[in-house]
């Protein structure tokens, strides 16, 4: 099936794909397009495994791009590939980040990561970060946004599943240039 099919058949409540770790619906779709920014600002999905959640938001308004970056492209099926970056390992940082107005943490694996981006890229453009993941990762990953410029969190309802949660994080006004 591809992804204009998919988007045409998505459910209004959050549904489990084999492709992503998060359960999607047309109301996450059209939740997440709403804070996303548009084109020609970008939003970079750090970890964005086979892409399917970044292929049916591109697909879905062509006025929002989202790139994905992964450790081997081998994963992603459904970003394009001209929009498909790689690093070499889960240590490595890809410094296109620092162009992007918005970067995405769905299910990521490890916080320090998302601090290492921060203290590496965050002086750059990025302005919000999303992070979308397990209720329970979340107190595990909130002191590395707490104890960094993107302190300012907000839990908007993207129309989840209540195990999933949402999180956008923005520099702090008294960090703000
Ligand atoms: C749990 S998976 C989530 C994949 C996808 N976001 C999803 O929700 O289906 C975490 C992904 O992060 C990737 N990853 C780990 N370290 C990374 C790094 N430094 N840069 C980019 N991707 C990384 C892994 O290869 C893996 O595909």
């Amino acid at each position: 099936m591809d992804v204009t099919q998919m988007i045409s058949e998505l459910s209004s409540s959050p549904t489990r794909f084999p492709d992503c770790c998060l359960a999607i619906s047309r109301t996450f779709i059209t939740s997440l397009i709403s804070i996303l920014p548009k084109k020609p600002a970008f939003t970079l999905s750090i970890g964005s495994g086979q892409g399917l959640l970044e292929g049916l938001v591109s697909h879905s308004d062509e006025d929002v791009s989202v790139h994905g970056v992964e450790v081997s492209s081998s994963v992603n099926r459904y970003i394009a590939e001209e929009d498909m970056h790689v690093v070499p390992g889960t240590w490595g940082l890809y410094s296109f980040a620092q162009h992007a107005t918005a970067w995405m943490f769905v299910y990521p694996r490890d916080p320090k990561l998302i601090s290492r981006y921060m203290d590496t890229y965050g002086d750059n453009a990025v302005e919000l970060i999303i992070w979308l993941g397990p209720r329970v990762d979340w107190p595990d990953y909130e002191p590395c946004f707490r104890q960094s410029s993107f302190s300012e969190l907000s839990f908007p309802d993207l129309g989840l599943t209540p195990f999933e949660v949402a999180v956008v994080a923005r520099k702090s006004e008294c960090m703000q240039v």
